[in-house]
């Protein structure tokens, strides 16, 4: 190595270490330091669904803002219009044959209604996601939209016009109209027999754990409660420990309802089946079909259901 690359070598070294120091740094101490001179928590998160979703007003709903002439009074997607979904074209050709007073018969929409007891459907569907879709509606599909009524009418939407295939079907809903009819077309998804059985396995099937530290033997509600709100006797002693459970919100606490609104069932399904950090694994300890009555009835703990408990 000559003297020059040796220089060059040495200052391109100093060189690094000089900006090493020079960089910004976090102090990791110091936010320890405020936790422990006890910061105050961060405010509650607002919510986001303004009432308690309730079924038997959401069948209410179903029918007042006509749903059913789709989706069918039972919810199967089986409605008198559902099989007459149509869009009026505009293509040259029908503009031409219009101006001489042809009508040309307007082309059937690709989908069908929904049906809500497609349990493979309704298990990927989040309340979120269905609000977004009855308050929008589907583009190019016969899902109309249901707006708000300060949303609408939009310039060059009027009420009542098709556009494309989601028609403004001039039928308006308030928030609390629209989370009540989408867990009325939720309760179609389950049956009372299957919510009772989840109910059951849930407040009576002790199984032993071992995750963690937490040994035993423990039923559900043991942990999340008779309620879902996180407050059964292991609970209250995890909320200790668990942030979350601590301010009753957040996974675990069937109740909060902003947490729910965006969970789908097959988030549910999964962490029952692969356990989390203190969730145990029930892997090879209860079945699919127990699995999904468990999850269906803790759907129930955020909106009121048809059935008596
Ligand atoms: C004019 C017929 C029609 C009416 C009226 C109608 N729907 Fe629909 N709806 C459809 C169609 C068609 C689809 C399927 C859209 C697609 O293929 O993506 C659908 C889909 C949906 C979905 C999505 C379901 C899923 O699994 O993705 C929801 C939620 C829904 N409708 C709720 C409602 C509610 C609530 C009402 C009444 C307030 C209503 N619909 C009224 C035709 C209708
Ligand atoms: C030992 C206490 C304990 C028991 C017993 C227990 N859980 Fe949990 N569960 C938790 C905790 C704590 C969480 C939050 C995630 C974590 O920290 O593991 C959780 C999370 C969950 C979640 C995920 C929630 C979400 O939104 O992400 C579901 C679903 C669930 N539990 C269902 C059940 C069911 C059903 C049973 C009975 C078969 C059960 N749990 C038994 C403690 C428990």
């Amino acid at each position: 190595m000559s003297i020059r690359t040796r220089v060059t070598l040495a200052m391109l070294i100093a060189g690094a270490m000089f900006s090493t120091a020079c960089q910004p740094q976090v102090s990791v101490s110091r936010s320890g330091a405020n936790l422990q001179e006890g910061l105050p928590l961060e405010p509650a998160a607002e919510s986001l669904v303004p009432v308690r979703p309730s079924a038997i007003e959401g069948s209410k709903v179903f029918v007042k803002a006509q749903c059913i002439i789709c989706h069918g009074k039972e919810g199967f997607g089986d409605g008198p219009s559902a099989a007459n979904l149509t869009a009026e074209q505009k293509t040259l050709l029908h503009d031409l044959l219009g101006l001489i007073g042809i009508r040309l018969a307007p082309t059937q929409l690709p989908s069908r209604p929904a049906n809500f007891h497609n349990a493979v459907a309704m298990r990927l569907n989040s309340p979120f996601s269905m609000y977004e879709t009855v308050t929008r509606g589907r583009p190019h599909t016969g899902m109309p939209s249901f707006p708000r009524p300060k949303d609408y009418p939009r310039k060059g939407m009027p009420a009542g016009r098709p556009s494309y295939g989601a028609r403004l079907f001039g039928v308006y809903l308030t928030d609390e109209e629209r989370w009540h009819v989408i867990f009325h077309e939720f309760s179609f998804a389950t049956t009372q027999a299957e919510v009772a059985r989840g109910k059951q396995l849930y407040e009576t099937k002790a199984i032993p754990v071992d995750v963690r530290g937490v040994r035993g033997t423990y039923t559900c509600a043991d942990c999340h409660g008779t309620k879902g709100d996180g407050r059964g006797p292991r609970g209250v002693e995890l909320s200790r420990s668990l942030w979350g459970w601590a301010r009753g919100e957040g996974p675990g606490i069937f109740t909060d309802i902003n947490l729910m609104a965006q969970r789908k069932s097959t988030e549910l399904f999964q962490p029952i089946v692969d356990g989390g950090r203190v969730m145990p694994s029930y892997r090879g300890k209860l079945t699919e079909d127990e699995i999904w009555a468990l999850v269906n009835y803790i759907w129930t703990f955020v909106y009121e259901y048809p059935w008596p408990k």
